[in-house]
Parts: C-alpha cells; sequence; structure tokens
C-alpha cells in the first residue's frame, strides 16, 4: 500500500487517506491521491507488467485499495489501442491511433473509475452509494455496486439515453430521472444525501474516480513502449480522464518510468456546451456554467465541471488547446469512423475527429505526428442520436 496522504488540488491541504472524503475541508476543491513512487517503482518495475493480468489492476502499487479482497472488478481495463491506418491515410496522418475504451465493462472508459471508487467505497465503509450522472456513469456505478453488494442511487436527466437508463434497472439500481441537467442532478443528491446516508460518488467530488481513469495514461506509455504520443485528443465533460492522464504522467516520471515529454492534451466539447472551450479561449483559469446547454452526445453536456481549473491548467501546461465541433459533425464522424476502422463509437468518442481535422486546418498537427483519439465509449447505447 503506497498511499501516503490525499492533497487538495488548489489549496495543498493535507487529508487523511484512510477515510472517506468528499471535498477539501478547508476550499471545497477537488483532492488527489498522493503515493510514495519511491517505494512504488522498487515493487513494480515496468518489464513485470507483461506478466501481470490485462486489466487496470496490472498497475496495483499506484492504485489506492489497500486490500486486495476489496478490489471489485468486471475486468475493466487494457483496451485495444488500435492503429487507425485507413482513417489515418484519409487524413495524411500514418501515426494516427484510437484508443477503444468501449470494449470496456459497461461499454464505456467510466468503468474504470467506477472500479476504483466502489472499491474504495466498500474498502472503507460506504453502504450506499449516490451518483449524478449523464448515462455511462451511471450504468458503472450500477453495475459495480451490484457486483460489491452496495446501493447504487442514480440521478439522471429524463432525456439520457435510454440504453443507460436500462442498464442501470437491469443491474439493480434506484434510478431517479430529473428534468434538467447533470448539474441539477448533482444539486439533489448533494441535498439529500446527509439523510439518505449516500456517499456521494460525483466525479472528482470523491478521490478515487480519477484513480481509476488515470490508468488510461499508464496504459498508453506501456501500449507505445513508454514513448507517450505528440498529441491526445479527449472528449471532455467532467474532465476526470484528462485530469488523471496528466496526473499518471507526472506520476510515471517520478517513477523513472518516462522522461519529460508530453502528449499536447486537447479538449473536445459540443458546440452546444462547450464551457471549457470558452474558458480557453478567453484566458480563464475557471470556467464559467454554459447555458442552455445541448448535444446528442450526452456525456459532454456538462454545463459546469469542478475539476475546470485542472483541465485548462493541463491544455495550457501541455500547450495544448480546446475545439468544439458541431452535433451535426460529431455524428457524421461516428460514420466515418465506424466505415474506415470498424469501430462504432460514441458520439463522445467520434467528436475527436472533426476536432482532429479543424487543428489540422490550423496547421496545429503535421503530418508525422502520432495522435490518439479517445473513444470513450461504445455507439451502441446512443441509438436515439441515430434514428
Ligand atoms: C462516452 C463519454 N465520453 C466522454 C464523457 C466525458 O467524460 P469526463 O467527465 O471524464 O470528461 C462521458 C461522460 O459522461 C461519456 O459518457
Ligand atoms: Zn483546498
Amino acid at each position: 500500500m503506497n498511499v501516503t496522504h490525499l492533497e487538495c488540488a488548489a489549496c495543498g491541504l493535507r487529508h487523511e487517506a484512510r477515510r472517506l472524503h468528499n471535498l477539501c475541508a478547508e476550499c471545497g476543491k477537488p483532492l488527489l491521491v498522493r503515493y510514495d513512487l519511491k517505494r512504488a517503482a522498487a515493487s513494480l518495475m515496468r518489464e513485470s507488467l507483461p506478466g501481470r493480468g490485462p486489466d487496470l489492476w496490472r498497475y496495483r502499487e499506484v492504485l489506492p485499495v489497500e486490500n486486495d479482497e476489496n478490489i471489485v472488478t468486471l475486468g475493466e481495463g487494457f483496451t485495444p489501442l488500435v492503429h487507425a491506418s485507413r482513417l489515418g491515410a484519409q487524413l495524411r496522418l500514418s501515426e494516427l491511433y484510437i484508443k477503444d475504451e468501449g470494449q470496456n465493462p459497461t461499454q464505456s472508459f467510466k468503468a474504470r473509475g467506477m472500479a476504483a471508487a466502489v472499491s474504495m467505497a466498500k474498502e472503507l465503509g460506504a453502504q450506499k452509494l449516490a451518483v449524478p450522472s449523464a448515462g455511462n456513469a451511471a450504468g458503472a456505478l450500477a453495475a459495480y455496486a451490484a457486483r460489491a453488494g452496495l446501493e447504487a442511487h442514480i440521478f439522471m436527466p429524463r432525456d439520457t439515453p435510454r440504453a443507460n437508463v436500462i442498464e442501470c434497472e437491469q443491474t439493480g439500481a434506484q434510478v431517479t430521472l430529473m428534468d434538467g441537467l447533470i448539474t441539477d442532478c448533482g444539486a439533489e443528491v448533494a441535498r439529500r444525501k446527509d439523510a439518505e446516508g449516500w456517499f456521494d460518488v460525483s466525479t472528482l467530488k470523491e478521490p478515487y474516480r480519477i484513480e481509476g481513469k488515470k490508468t488510461m495514461g499508464y496504459e498508453l506509455a506501456e501500449q507505445f513502449d513508454w514513448e507517450l504520443p505528440d498529441v491526445i485528443i479527449y472528449p471532455t465533460g467532467g474532465g476526470t480522464g484528462l485530469i488523471g492522464m496528466w496526473k499518471a504522467f507526472d506520476e510515471m516520471e517520478q517513477m523513472g518510468w518516462i522522461g519529460s515529454k508530453r502528449p499536447r492534451m486537447v479538449t473536445v466539447q459540443a458546440s452546444g456546451c462547450a464551457p471549457i472551450v470558452r474558458a480557453f479561449e478567453e484566458g480563464k483559469r475557471f470556467a464559467e456554467e454554459f447555458p442552455n446547454a445541448q448535444t446528442t452526445a450526452s456525456g459532454l453536456r456538462v454545463p459546469r465541471a469542478i475539476g475546470d481549473f485542472l483541465i485548462l491548467d493541463a491544455l495550457r501546461a501541455s500547450g495544448g488547446t480546446a475545439v468544439a465541433v458541431t452535433d451535426e459533425e460529431l455524428i457524421d464522424a461516428t460514420k466515418e469512423i465506424g466505415a474506415a476502422e470498424g469501430i462504432f463509437c460514441a458520439p463522445e468518442g467520434a467528436a475527436c475527429l472533426p476536432a482532429l481535422q479543424k487543428m489540422q486546418s490550423a496547421g496545429a498537427v503535421k503530418a508525422g505526428e502520432r495522435v490518439v483519439l479517445f473513444n470513450t465509449g461504445s455507439g451502441v447505447k446512443y441509438v436515439e442520436s441515430f434514428s
């Protein structure tokens, strides 16, 4: 067990690790898990990874669970990194890759975060878990909570894709559909959680979902033989995956696994809900709530993100950018990627393609550069978007 403490990402205040926490007790911002990375590196060598299981628990020494018996798993992580050579040829990019997160349990990258969060909730004694969700996080929480024997209380907008609602019901969760957006669902969880005895597992409002999601960064490094790509394009709602990968890169450097080179991190959002793009363009560190948020890419319909400053810091520190694409562009892109590579992307993942094309038009990506598009989920859950 290499966790030393939790640290506030904004004010740095130290919090004790072996207790249930939500946000910083002092300033209300997200807490990050800190490890003794020297110790982790002494027991986990890069070279020993090929002998380990093909899931995210292969990075066990840099994950927060103390007792193996508390690990709640459905085989999440270690998803394929597909060389998109046909799509790449169309775009004149020889080194284009798709990280296919649709192959996770519950068909999205949300499985990674929930595997870690539910394992920790179990370890630290929470019984009833509650979450506001745009859809995929709900499906993942429902599944992992079922597997752990814990209660899942789920709050989603009424117009969340049907598949997400059905998967939650069929895995035994308590589902409430609300008029409004994920932010309204979050407010409802916050209002009721104390009286109901719920532990709030909203993204970045508990410290462990990001630990599960950071493993995407570890996997990219391992799958590229410890040389990070030049550009990572990531569909951003709450931004937990992007912040998590950024954290993973620093951890790996401290363990001596990689050097100081970092990919340019790129946020993609839908033009109907682009708070991070707007803040990036305006040079702000915090993003204002995006009014009248709308997009068929439900996971991108996040008008306000508590980790906004962490996303924006990573984009800027990496020399990356933030790009908005229209719903029409991201829906068209689903078929382009599907027809070229056989991957049926979630609309959020497909949004990476028009973002890349816009960057190419602006001269922001060169032909020989290695570019990774994150397909964060499977298109199968979004039949309404394609009819
Ligand atoms: C398929 C998909 N992609 C991307 C996102 C946004 O993820 P994040 O909150 O980590 O930015 C979501 C969130 O619901 C999602 O379901
Ligand atoms: Zn703080």
